[in-house]
């Protein structure tokens, strides 16, 4: 299949670029920027991107590539420090401007080429975040784009096939960034739209018959999205007698949850649907632990050893093990992609010491490992998920013990569920649930002095969350009316009376995360 490659440097908007080029219906894949030349497979590959990042090319331990990249007769498009990289790489200079160019700024196409034959205006606002410049171009470039400061926005040489842009046309402040992205991909590159969910579902089909071989397969259900697709793209492309669903209660899930995901597997046609209430040993095992790293390894070893005496006990011998893994839980764990990415959180479906023994041995199949989540709620769709299903907020594996600071027991999971519940259908009942990436509550271990009626009451401190975001890598506030957040607040205070103060958490990614732990 036609593919975009794109070489990463360690920018946060690397996964950003990745998702642009599939929206435009090409295939694209994130390798590490010092990706050894020869182990890199060009097969499909029609161009290179080179991505942005943290780091200035004059500086020391500067990311770099193997040069042979250029010389494939591929065209390739550097993104700020990918056209840094390659300037320098080409005998050019990058110097520092003195100054931070950060935000929309205005750009001025002054060349006919290519790359702007999509834009349908010689200037329009573009996204900057640089402090570096290219202060001489190399032989053969020409700048083709001047930013409003007067600064080189974007080069061209077309007869080496190098096109670099100092802006980012994967923001989504970017006007006209699809289309310059989509100028490079579909006519500089010439790669096919090939890349679909109906044809990563025909793929993966086979994929899966031929990989498992009529194997036992074992899926972890664990209420969320991915799960879910995941036991669907199973259901529709093996043996239903050979698709054990495996579902751990593991008492962190949110309200009505086991039931839901029970009945829509089912309805799926499930012929082996295992659930096991295991909700005693988890709380046991998280008993007087409050440190959110060890509640993510109990909970992860605790899943993994459950499932495996269930598999024990079910009978089922030399089986693979699916899993929901997604391509930003590979980034967000520093496995796989971009070796500079730091571990930010354990998510535990990819890092358990279990997972990585039955990875040694080569039997876990990760089917989304590919996908970004607005691709697997497509999929979910057309494999025929309901729209409840394929659209619901992203669940954390560790559930609802990363939503409890402190230590966790059922009583305040019980607590937390109800607020919880509450809160997610007046957002369904304001229309605002689909509008929100992801709104949840967190229960504090706090609790602080108020009033009811003439009495004073000491109640529970619960935080909400609601983002807005595309893929989790960063998220921005929901920007809620003041109405509807006093409205929901009163009405979690009113119902349920152990609960004696509601806030708001106002705190973007970065430099928060998402979830509190
Ligand atoms: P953070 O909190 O890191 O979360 O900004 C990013 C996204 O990932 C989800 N999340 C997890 N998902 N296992 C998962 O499967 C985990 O351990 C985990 N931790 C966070 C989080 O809900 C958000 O959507």
């Amino acid at each position: 299949m036609d593919t975009i490659l794109i070489l990463d440097f360690g920018s946060q908007s690397t996964q950003l670029i990745g998702r642009r080029v599939r929206q435009l219906g090409v295939y694209s894949e994130i390798v590490p920027g010092d990706v050894p030349f020869g182990r890199t497979d060009l097969s499909g590959v029609r161009g290179i991107i080179l991505s942005g990042s943290p780091a200035s090319v004059y500086e020391a331990g500067a990311p770099t590539i193997d040069p042979r990249f250029y010389g494939l007769g591929l065209p390739v498009l550097g993104i700020c420090y990918g056209l840094h990289r390659m300037t320098t790489d080409h005998g050019g200079r990058v110097a520092p401007l003195g100054h931070k160019e950060y935000g929309r700024a205005r750009v001025e196409v002054l060349a006919d080429d290519p790359l702007f034959a999509r834009v349908p205006e010689r200037s329009f606002v573009s996204w900057m975040s640089h402090g570096d410049t290219v202060a001489e171009t190399p032989r053969g470039f020409r700048v083709i784009a001047r930013s409003e400061g007067g600064l080189p926005a974007a080069f061209a040489d077309p007869g080496r096939r190098m096109w670099g842009v100092q802006f980012h046309p994967e923001a989504s402040h970017c006007e006209h960034g699809m289309e310059v992205l989509e100028a490079f991909v579909a006519d500089i590159a010439g790669a096919h739209r090939e890349w679909n969910m109906d044809a990563f579902f025909r793929s993966e089909r086979e994929d899966l018959a031929r990989r498992l071989a009529g194997k036992p397969v074992v899926l972890l259900i664990s209420g969320g999205v991915d799960s879910s697709v995941v036991a669907a793209l199973l259901l529709a492309s093996l043996d239903h007698d050979a698709v054990h669903l495996l579902y751990v209660d593991t008492g962190l899930m949110r309200q009505g949850e086991s039931g839901e995901v029970m009945a829509g597997l089912r309805d799926l046609g499930a012929r082996h649907l295992h659930a096991v209430d295991a909700s005693e040993r988890f709380y046991a095992g998280l008993a007087g632990v409050g440190d959110p790293e060890q509640k993510r390894r109990i909970i992860g070893d605790l899943f993994m050893t459950v499932q495996r005496e269930e598999i024990q006990r079910l009978g089922i011998a030399d089986y693979w093990l699916a899993q929901g893994t997604l391509y930003t839980d590979l980034v967000e764990s520093g496995k796989g992609v971009g070796s500079k990415a730091t571990v930010i959180k354990t998510h535990h479906n990819v890092r358990s010491p279990l997972v990585e023994e039955l990875r040694a041995s080569g039997r876990i199949v990760e089917p989304l490992a590919t996908l970004y989540k607005d691709e697997v709620r497509a999929l979910g769709l057309a494999l025929g998920l309901k729209r409840e299903i394929v659209f619901r907020h992203p669940f954390p594996g560790p559930g609802l013990a990363v939503r409890i600071l402190g230590e966790v027991t059922r009583e305040r999971c019980d607590l937390l569920r109800r607020v919880d519940a509450l809160f997610l259908s007046e957002l369904r009942s304001r229309g605002l649930y689909d509008r929100i990436w992801q709104a949840f509550c967190v229960l504090l271990p706090l609790r602080s002095v108020g009033v009811s009626g003439d009495a004073r009451r000491y109640g529970w401190v619960v935080g909400l969350r609601a983002v807005a975001s595309l893929d989790a890598i960063t998220a921005d506030v929901y920007p809620f009316e003041a109405r509807d957040l006093l409205e929901i607040s009163s009405l979690i205070t009113n119902r349920i009376p152990e609960v004696g103060r509601v806030v708001y958490d106002v705190s973007s990614k970065p430099p928060a995360t998402i979830e509190w732990e």
